[in-house]
């Protein structure tokens, strides 16, 4: 069975998608751990309920002991190693990793954003889009699944999938499709790179 390290950052909903898909037998998969940046991130309860070891590493704790981001980085990644997962799911994860992590993982590390590739990188996508939407720039948004390297949000696409915006709709009823669409889009992506992975 393939092992699987989720990092997230908050609710967990793209987490749930995972854990319920793995639980009713679509998702040949096991999640070994889940870790947050986020000690009050909703998604250790979900992870906790389905029996899953979580882990929680913040930057603040790692600054205390006289650490920097490359020390986060560092320590990030051997605490995850720990679990020898065969990928690494960014599910919500909102801070940068550095090479300092990315090294470890090499191609095994796939990221979800809630955009178009090339479009909209970093924090607060969504709403971006959705303004943009109403200037006239854009006719519709989407979501995809990315092989992550040093750049945020960019990396070899391996699933996206576009999700139209409509007029008057406010940005949570726009977030709200967003994430129906993620979490289908997640599934389908960890599916596919694991299935491309050699067996053991
Ligand atoms: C998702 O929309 C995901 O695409 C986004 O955070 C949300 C997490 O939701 N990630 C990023 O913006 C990364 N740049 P969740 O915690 O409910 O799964």
């Amino acid at each position: 069975m393939k092992r699987v390290a989720v990092l997230i950052s908050g609710n967990g909903s793209n987490l749930q998608s995972l854990i319920d898909h793995i639980e009713s037998g679509d998702l040949n998969a096991e999640i070994a751990v889940v870790v947050s940046n986020d000690p009050d991130a909703h998604g250790l309860q979900r992870a906790s309920r389905a029996g899953i070891p979580t882990e929680v590493i913040t930057l603040g704790e790692v600054a205390d002991d006289g650490g920097n981001r490359t020390a986060y980085n560092i320590e990030l990644a051997g605490l995850v190693s720990g679990y020898e997962p065969d990928l690494v799911v960014l599910a919500g994860w909102m801070l940068i990793l550095s090479d300092d992590f990315l090294r470890h993982f090499g191609d095994n590390i796939i990221n979800l954003h809630p955009a178009l590739p090339g479009v909209f990188p970093g924090t607060n996508a969504i709403s971006r889009a959705h303004a943009a939407f109403h200037r006239g720039e854009i006719k519709h948004t989407g979501v995809m699944v990315h092989r992550v390297t040093a750049e945020v949000d960019a990396g070899r696409v391996i699933a996206s999938e576009p999700v139209p915006i409509f007029h008057g709709e406010s940005v949570a009823d726009l977030e709200e499709r967003i994430h129906m669409v993620e979490h289908n889009l997640i599934v389908a992506a960890v599916d596919m790179v694991l299935r491309a992975e050699p067996s053991d």
